[in-house]
């Protein structure tokens, strides 16, 4: 009889330690995943956890792991939801997840315990994850049957357990951090008729204070899959917290958005993903030279549902894991370099190559080749033009325009 809980540190996951044992009876292990979301967060957990009554604190360094299995097969994917957001938190949930799934299996328990809301997303992408991967876990969910409504009854309920209440001064937003993105919500963003406030941000500069001089960077990629700047080669949390930085210091990857949240309500929420941008402009680009047009149609509509699935927790779906299947085999050769210019929270493309590239200049070229015959054009349009001519030859009685 023993919970392994996703443990941050903060006041609520410190409140459901004493709050398990004393409703559910059991030894708790605490369970804390490296994603990134830095030191700060990470500095004393094991002294808290245990002074909450957890009897161990097991922490995973899942940084590597993360970005290599699920950020970079999403930004393959080209993997967007609802236009705008780049699914910092929804990648994160699986991969914590399937963590505390083999950890449960490491230390004998037979559940696991989370602290999501009941309003979020989050608690579907965790559950989704436990059932896809060991359905027999018993799931317990404290926001979900506890009469903790907020900060006041949380603090109450530790003093009259024992609990040291955790020192960091809460924020008024609630934030996840990890090593793609930051996300902002709550407090005033709540009215999505508020500006967000200029201090709030913490990965980016304003764009209007970033530097006045624009940085060039070239991102090197291999089959989809970034793997250098300025050609050097890094592993992909290296590369990715580097881009974060020259990113953060250039505005970029800002997004304010109002989304849709699985269980049907809306919320306001503002990203920071700097990094993750400028290697989503770089991706794109090269595959501008790689994939041919119905190519690209083809997987940009993929890429929506895909984005969907991830957002919606579905992460180790059959359907998602084949169309990833598809992502790998239509990239094998994605392969080459981008150049991009970052300038006050813009990223621009100054040059692309790749050995497989399907651009041909002396086909394209506006002097004459041989490939390419101007006077087959002619055929081609009568022909490509037929059903638009037979619109106004048939359609004499009632004219289509
Ligand atoms: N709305 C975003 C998403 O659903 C961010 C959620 C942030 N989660 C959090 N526990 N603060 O992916
Ligand atoms: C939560 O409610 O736990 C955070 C927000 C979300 O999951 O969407």
């Amino acid at each position: 009889n023993k919970v392994v809980l996703a443990y941050s540190g903060g006041l609520d996951t410190s409140v459901i330690v004493p709050w398990l044992r004393e409703n559910y009876g059991c030894e708790v292990v605490c369970f804390t995943a490296d994603v990134g979301q830095g030191d700060l967060e990470m500095d004393g957990l094991e002294q808290k956890a245990k002074a909450s009554g957890a009897s161990q604190l097991v922490v995973k360094d899942l940084k590597e792991e993360f970005v290599r299995d699920y950020i970079f097969p999403c930004l393959r994917a080209g993997a967007v939801y609802e236009r705008k957001y780049l699914l910092g938190t929804s990648m994160a949930r699986p991969v914590i997840a399937k963590a505390m799934v083999d950890v449960a299996k490491e230390v004998g328990a037979d559940a696991v315990a989370h602290g999501c809301t009941g309003k979020g997303n989050d608690q579907v992408r965790f559950e989704l994850t436990f059932f896809a991967l060991n359905p027999e876990l018993q799931v317990v969910v404290p926001w979900r049957e506890w009469e903790i409504t907020g900060r006041e009854d949380a603090v109450e309920y530790a003093k009259k357990h024992n609990i040291p209440v955790p020192v960091s001064k809460k924020s008024i937003y609630s934030r996840d951090r990890n090593l793609w993105h930051l996300s902002h919500e709550g407090d005033i963003l709540e009215d999505p008729g508020n500006e967000p406030k200029k201090d709030m941000y913490m990965m980016s500069v304003d764009p209007e204070d970033a530097p006045d001089q624009p940085e060039y960077l070239e991102i090197g990629i291999e089959a989809g899959i970034p793997v250098s700047i300025n050609g050097r080669k890094l592993s992909p949390a290296s590369l990715l917290s580097e881009l974060n930085n020259i990113g953060g210091k250039h505005g970029i990857g800002r997004i304010d958005m109002v989304e849709n949240r699985l269980v049907g309500m809306k919320s306001r929420g503002v990203y920071e993903t700097p990094g993750g941008t400028i290697l989503w402009v770089a991706a794109r680009e090269l595959e501008s030279l790689t994939l041919d047009r119905e190519t690209i149609q083809v997987k940009d509509t993929l890429a929506l549902k895909y984005a969907e699935l991830v957002y919606a927790g579905r992460w180790f779906d059959p359907l998602r894991c084949s169309m990833d299947a598809f992502m790998e085999k239509i990239t094998e050769t994605t392969t080459g370099s981008v150049m991009l210019k970052l300038y006050k929270g813009s990223v621009t493309v100054a040059s692309r190559k790749s050995p497989y590239s399907l651009y041909r200049e002396d086909i394209s070229s506006f002097e004459n080749g041989n490939i390419y015959n101007q006077a087959d054009a002619a055929g081609f349009i009568r022909l490509y033009g037929l059903p638009t001519r037979l619109f106004k030859f048939c359609l004499e009685v009632k004219p289509w325009y």
